[in-house]
């Protein structure tokens, strides 16, 4: 029960990564809050915490809108009383290689991915130095350490390593943490796996013989990575990327075994 008596905000926590952490910190004792663009997608994790026995509340909105943020934090703040935890969930692509994108495309992938996450983190910070201190949890993506495609989303992931570290120095001297998961492929309903699904079924299978675990992502190792960087216990964790990839980015496995048989 590392989150009893903390209030958590979850973006995007209707479905995917956000749902399994929303349940992830309520079960270990946080109130959250789940926010969505989807009502039915908020709803549903609400229901699904509830049913896990633990409490929650949805609030519906986008994380580009500063009106919805402020209603989301307002919820936390006049529901539970409080906010410690952020986890910035939410994230946006589309253009799969640079060659095309057209520069409102580009700005949306930016602003959904990383505005979004400057937006709520802009928003929840004051309330949480008001308090005594807080943690923030950006969720990144492999993406954003080495190329797999989708340019502008891994340009705005980059980014939001960049904003982790800077919420980290200047808010660190007044309680607040932040820190990132970036994440390898992790199997979620979300709408570029569904599409990458439609046209090839086995993608998640023939992507995991990239994966020296021997399988892709589920929701909740990334859930428990989340859960570790906002938890009190991890007090002296300031400003880092926590990769949770399966080791997909610890080396290049078909160039080693190229090297080494050169070497023999
Ligand atoms: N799934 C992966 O393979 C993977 C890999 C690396 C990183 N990530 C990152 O993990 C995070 C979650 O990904 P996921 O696969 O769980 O996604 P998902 O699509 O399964 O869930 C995202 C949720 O966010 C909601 N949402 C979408 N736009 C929103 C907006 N503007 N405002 C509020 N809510 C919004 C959706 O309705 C949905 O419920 C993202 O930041 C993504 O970049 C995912």
């Amino acid at each position: 029960m590392r989150y009893a008596d903390k209030v958590a905000m979850v973006t995007g926590g209707g479905d995917g990564i956000g749902r399994a952490t929303a349940l992830r910190l309520a079960s270990e004792g946080a109130a959250v809050v789940v926010t969505d663009i989807s009502p039915e997608a908020a709803h549903g994790t609400v229901a699904a915490v509830a049913a896990a026995g633990g409490r929650a509340a949805p609030s519906i909105g986008s994380v580009t809108n500063e009106a919805d943020i402020a209603a989301a934090i307002a919820t936390a703040r006049g529901t539970f009383g409080r906010l410690d935890v952020l986890v910035n969930n939410v994230a946006f692509t589309n253009q799969p290689v640079l060659e095309g994108i057209e520069p409102a495309e580009w700005d949306r992938e930016f602003e959904v991915t990383l505005r979004g996450a400057w937006l709520c983190a802009r928003a929840a910070l004051p309330h949480m130095v008001a308090q005594g201190g807080g943690a923030i949890v950006n969720i990144g993506s492999v993406n954003g350490l080495m190329y797999f495609g989708n340019p502008a989303y891994s340009a705005a992931k980059a980014g939001l390593l960049s904003l982790t570290r800077s919420i980290a120095v200047e808010y660190g001297p007044k309680g607040v943490r932040a820190n990132m998961v970036s994440p390898g492929t992790i199997r979620t309903n979300a709408p570029s796996w569904t599409a990458r699904l439609k046209r090839d079924p086995k993608v998640f299978e023939k992507l995991a013989r990239w994966y020296p675990v021997g399988r892709v992502g589920r929701p909740t190792d990334i859930a428990a990575a989340v859960a570790f960087l906002a938890a009190d216990e991890a007090a002296f964790v300031n400003g880092t990327n926590l990769v949770v990839d399966g080791g997909l980015t610890a080396g290049m496995p078909v160039m080693a075994d190229e090297l080494l048989a050169e070497r023999e």
